[in-house]
């Protein structure tokens, strides 16, 4: 039984990459502190933007978190079980889902990794992600180049492969890539994208351990029209959520929001114990973090504008607000829902968004979510 869920465990966690030469072959992945047998990998999906100093390179903003492999989900389920449990909510029978949602959580970082990460057409290594500090509790965030081998590509596959003899991995992402100009999305994803109802804790942890993913009515056709209308934005989700929910939430967008696909920019949090992060999805200081995200993008893409999207249950008019005084016309439009239960009053809106001319916001109801495709923001419409 322990031998066959371990097999389990381990074709859903590898994939297999015969063909491709291993690591030791190459040389990679035999020395101390590269990514090896006993570590996992997860390689975010990452914006890509042209090198300001050097048109036709494309640099990649590039997020690895290496972390002990953990085989055997026993003890962090059991606990995780108990811990919700004294909240009121029982797994019944969604164990797979809990156990799908929560490798993350219990996850031990190991700092100090590097990896090399490989994109087709580009020269070996085409760049190089990870830390030799040993500080970083395995969370690395690193702006790489590609050198001009990616210029003209809208979308493609990084890949790291490692794990060395007779137990070669890789692990991948996509990068997307897009020119410094024209339109992004800025999306938040909680109760904007996704039904997480983040104002009610129980039901907060059950959509989040427990339940198949909702998405708020209406919301994938918009910013499929949306993909559209502006031309090929690229759409960035900036959460407040934790990373270790960061596999739960790609897969949702990439199911469910797959004309809007984007990378997500999640909080860095050491969190072991799962009740925190869910209640830190609900109470976390966001703001700070979502500023610093939206100033990070500006950065790569100085001559975008953007559509900011988002919901009144936590910060996001006050951060679309700020947003607008630090960047002015860059983002050149907001759209709050408005959320049943949040702090909807005209002075909370009022105090958000002071100083942002009236036609450059919009706070919607669920029933304007279809009339919102209609609105020409790419003509300066809001
Ligand atoms: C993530 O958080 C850890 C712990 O606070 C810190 O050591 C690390 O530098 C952070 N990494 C990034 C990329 O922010
Ligand atoms: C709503 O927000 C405004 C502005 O921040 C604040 O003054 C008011 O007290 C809040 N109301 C509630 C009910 O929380």
């Amino acid at each position: 039984m322990q031998i066959t869920s371990f097999f389990v465990a381990l074709a859903l966690a590898v994939s297999s990459v015969s063909g491709l030469p291993t690591a030791a072959v190459n040389g990679r992945g035999i020395f101390d502190g590269t990514v090896g047998a006993t570590d996992d990998l997860l390689i975010f999906d990452s914006p890509g933007f042209p090198d300001p100093a050097n048109p036709g390179n494309t640099l990649i903003s590039l997020q690895t978190f290496v972390s002990l492999r953990q085989v055997d989900l026993g003890l962090v389920t059991k606990a995780i079980t108990e811990a919700i449990s004294a909240l009121g909510v029982e797994v019944g029978d969604s164990l797979n889902i809990l156990q799908g949602r929560i490798k993350l959580i219990g996850a031990i970082g190991l700092p100090g990794k590097s990896t090399t990460v490989t994109v087709p057409g580009c020269t070996e290594p085409a760049a190089k992600s990870g830390s030799t500090s040993g500080s970083d509790l395995g969370m690395s965030l690193k702006t790489v180049s590609l050198g001009q081998c990616a210029s003209n590509v809208k979308e493609f596959t990084a890949t790291s492969s490692f794990g060395g003899f007779l137990n070669d991995r890789t692990s991948q992402a996509t990068v997307f890539n897009s020119p410094n100009s024209g339109f992004g999305v800025i999306s938040d994803i909680d109760d904007t994208i996704k039904i997480s109802n983040v104002l009610d804790t129980v039901a907060l942890i059950k959509s989040t351990l427990l339940e198949a993913p909702k998405p708020v009515a209406g919301m994938p056709e918009l910013y499929g029209k949306l993909a559209q209308s502006l031309n090929q934005p690229q759409f960035v989700y900036v959460t407040g959520s934790p990373f270790q929910l960061y596999p739960f939430l790609n897969d949702f967008i990439d199911t469910t929001y797959s004309a809007s696909k984007g990378p997500i920019f999640a909080q860095n949090l050491t969190i072991v114990d799962p009740v925190e992060a869910i209640k830190f999805v609900s109470n976390g200081n966001t703001e700070g973090f979502k500023n610093a995200q939206i100033d990070r993008l500006r950065v790569m893409y100085l001559n975008k504008k953007w559509l900011a999207i988002g919901d009144s249950t936590q910060k996001d008019p006050e951060v679309y607000g700020a947003s607008f005084k630090r960047h002015g016309d860059a983002i050149a439009c907001s759209w709050i829902r408005r959320v049943e239960g949040a702090n909807n009053t005209d002075e909370r809106f009022a105090a958000a968004f002071a100083g942002v001319p009236a036609n450059k916001f919009r706070i919607y109801t669920d029933a304007d979510i279809p009339s919102l495709a209609n609105i020409n923001v790419a003509a300066g419409e809001c």
